[in-house]
């Protein structure tokens, strides 16, 4: 095998690359829903399915003229977990081009994706690490022993960050997707102006709460007229995650007694978090890792990579359409030796 097509369509956001096995990348394409969704304050489910269908044909074909090449050697695409509708468009298109191609097709986990997608840089972290994974639905502290050898630390007990991020963002009146909004708004706050809770840091522990925390900026919100003061609360907003976010990789990387940390999710993107998490990694002499910041959000390149790593697990297309919306990333073995 030298090609893997990747496909990626658990949210709202239609990815496909071409990955080679001794050439790496070769190409990516990602059609963003954001303007899709944006009107509606959300994602909405089955405008996300119907748009997965409208540009998945137009992406691979893109994908593989990139790539210079006609087809690839087999077909790796996210089935779970995500919106049921969105994964059963990937399931599906994946499964009927691998039976025209006459290819296989690698069923793979949408977070072990972002979990892997710093593999994907110049200099990849060797195992083991510790890796935080932060993204729209998911806030995970994994000990990451190998490949498929995970080890829950922490998980958050309510919403996900990034869920966070996007729920005060809307308080705020910002539209949609909050999270990278809510950080602009972040950079023009000033310090100190207002102080929210670190959430579940005064216990012990490496689990996460914050919808108390999205509860108490409710309670604080200024009057809409007021720009400086929105601007204030969203810096405190996000000192407040980034704090509590860097405290509890402390906290893993201290019970492991692993010296790499690896950030990876859309939450990764972050800027304030990567500068947090860079300085306290400088002082304890953790190596750092983070994808470039368009793979910590979804995309395909870290599914089609996640293909190569567990190409033993390709199956017949003629097997069925496999897609599953729950899908512990705990539940993943090592791959079965190729
Ligand atoms: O990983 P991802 O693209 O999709 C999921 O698998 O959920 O993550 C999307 C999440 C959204 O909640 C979005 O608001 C958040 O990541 N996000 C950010 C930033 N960029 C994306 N949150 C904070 N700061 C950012 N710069
Ligand atoms: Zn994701």
């Amino acid at each position: 095998m030298t090609s893997i097509l990747g496909i990626e369509t658990s949210c709202d956001e239609t990815g496909v690359a071409v990955f080679d096995t001794r050439r790496g990348l070769l190409s990516e394409a990602l059609f963003s829903q954001i303007a899709l969704h944006a009107e509606h304050g959300g994602v909405v489910p089955e405008l996300a399915s119907r748009d997965h269908v409208r540009r998945l044909s137009g992406l691979v074909e893109q994908a593989l003229a990139e790539a210079g090449v006609e087809r690839a050697d087999v077909i790796a695409y996210t089935a779970g977990p995500g919106l049921v509708g969105a994964l059963m468009v990937g399931a599906a298109f994946a499964t009927g081009l691998a039976t025209a191609w006459n290819v296989g097709v690698i069923p793979v986990h949408h977070m072990e994706g972002h979990l892997l997608a710093p593999m994907l840089e110049p200099s990849p972290p060797a195992f083991p690490f510790v890796a935080l994974l932060v993204s729209g639905g998911h806030t995970l502290l994994v000990a990451v022993e190998g490949l498929g050898r995970y080890r829950l630390l922490g998980e958050s007990l309510d919403d996900a960050v990034g869920e966070a991020f996007d729920k005060t963002a809307k308080m705020l009146g910002l539209p949609y997707p909050g999270g990278p909004q809510l950080a602009a708004l972040a950079a023009q706050g000033r310090a100190d102006q207002y102080r929210f809770p670190r959430p579940m840091t005064d216990r012990p522990g490496m689990d996460f709460s914050f919808s108390g925390l999205k509860t108490a900026v409710r309670s604080r919100l200024p009057p809409p007229e007021d720009a400086q003061a929105r601007a204030d609360l969203a810096h405190a907003f996000q000192e407040a995650v980034t704090d509590t976010l860097t405290i509890k990789c402390a906290r893993a990387i201290e019970v492991t007694g692993f010296s790499r940390l690896v950030v990876a999710g859309g939450v990764g993107a972050n800027l304030r978090l990567r500068e947090r998490l860079g300085t306290w990694c400088a002082e304890q002499g953790v190596g750092l890792y983070f994808p470039r910041q368009a793979f910590c959000t979804d995309n395909a390149a870290m599914m089609a990579y996640v293909g190569w790593q567990r190409r033993a697990e390709g199956r017949a297309a003629a097997e069925g359409i496999f897609a599953t919306p729950r899908w512990s990333l705990m539940e993943l073995a090592p791959p079965c030796p190729t």
